[in-house]
């Protein structure tokens, strides 16, 4: 098989982001650690195998919309294109983009360094005629990738419903944003998760087989190896929910006793049941992620559901004024 080429350009902080970053969020009260640290090698696998799970509808359906819409998405691509994906992950779904729009260049964004190259090289075997650029970084950070075919016209892809980790207010920040990497003429497609029966949001979170319990205990795990970090994962347990108030799923990490955590010098006490909130996953009705949109300076050219209303597909482009 030839050699496939990927431009791979690493734009992650060493670990000591990550270090003072855990320290800060388990010091909190409540105590917090943010969601991108899922993704480690194993965390990124794991969610590779919550997409693959019946209860999960968010990645399947979301690759229906698109399959369903090719038509309608091909004119996205008419002038010559690079495709950027934010948290390109196992870079599968993208693979209906590519066979449909043609770009000229893919941009795959992930914070899981490793996954990311494996990924993109698999890729850019499949796609030959495709130019490919991995860049790991933490993409909540502003992006401008200038490396990578800036002469072209921006397509960001922003799938599986990963915008619902921000707070409402962070999320329009974060499409604000968003404006400068997409330039004037470009265009936005992101994958939105809409609000349903709590049931089915329930059961996509905590899945039969445990892999949701097991991608959220990742976390603890990933402290000790990467940090050195002294604990019993098997001491916690996984917790998800649907507040309906809210609009979100939230999931915790819950002490099953009075123990501790020890990181360096610093010792975490926790009583019996005390949690630790390791994610926020908000739920949008079409109506109000386009108001949000809007606010975030973007105008919505269409949205795409499938019939069970259960997740949409936003196409969004810069506003002019
Ligand atoms: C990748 C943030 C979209 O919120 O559904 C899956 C992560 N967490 N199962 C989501 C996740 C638990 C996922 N996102």
């Amino acid at each position: 098989m030839r050699e496939a080429s990927v431009q791979f350009h690493d734009e992650l902080p060493d670990h000591a982001g990550l270090r003072e970053e855990v320290l800060r969020g388990l010091r909190a009260r409540p105590r917090r650690l943010p969601p991108k640290l899922f993704y480690d090698r194993r965390g990124s696998e794991l969610f590779d195998a919550i997409c693959r799970l019946p209860e999960y509808y968010l990645t399947r359906t979301e690759m229906a919309i698109l399959r369903a819409n090719s038509t309608a998405l091909a004119p996205l691509a008419a002038t010559p294109t690079v495709l950027i994906e934010l948290g390109s992950g196992a870079s599968q779904k993208i693979r209906l983009l590519l066979d449909t729009l043609r770009p000229r260049a893919y941009v795959g964004v992930d914070i899981s360094r490793d996954f990311l190259l494996q990924s993109t090289r698999r890729l850019a075997a499949d796609y030959p005629w495709l130019k490919v650029y991995a860049v790991c970084t933490d993409f909540c950070q502003p992006l401008q990738l200038s490396c990578c075919a800036p002469e072209l016209k921006r397509l960001v892809f922003f799938p599986g419903s990963s915008i619902g980790n921000f707070e409402l207010e962070e999320a329009a920040r974060f499409l604000r944003q968003l404006r400068a990497l997409l330039g004037a003429d470009g265009v936005l497609l992101i994958g939105v998760d809409l609000k349903k029966d709590t049931r089915v949001l329930h059961a996509a979170y905590n899945d039969a087989q445990g892999v949701t319990a097991e991608f959220n205990l990742n976390l603890l795990r990933r402290l000790q190896r990467e940090m050195g970090a002294q604990l019993d994962a098997g001491g916690f347990r996984h917790e998800s929910f649907y507040d309906d108030k809210l609009g979100r799923i939230e999931m915790h990490l819950v002490s099953r006793r009075a123990q501790q955590i020890r990181i360096g010098h610093e010792v975490f006490h926790f009583d019996k049941d005390e949690r630790v909130h390791t994610e926020n996953s908000y739920k949008y009705s079409v109506e109000e992620f386009q108001a949000l949109a809007r606010r975030a300076g973007y105008d919505p050219q269409s949205v795409w559901t499938d019939a069970d209303r259960l997740f949409s597909v936003h196409c969004l482009r810069v506003s002019r004024s």
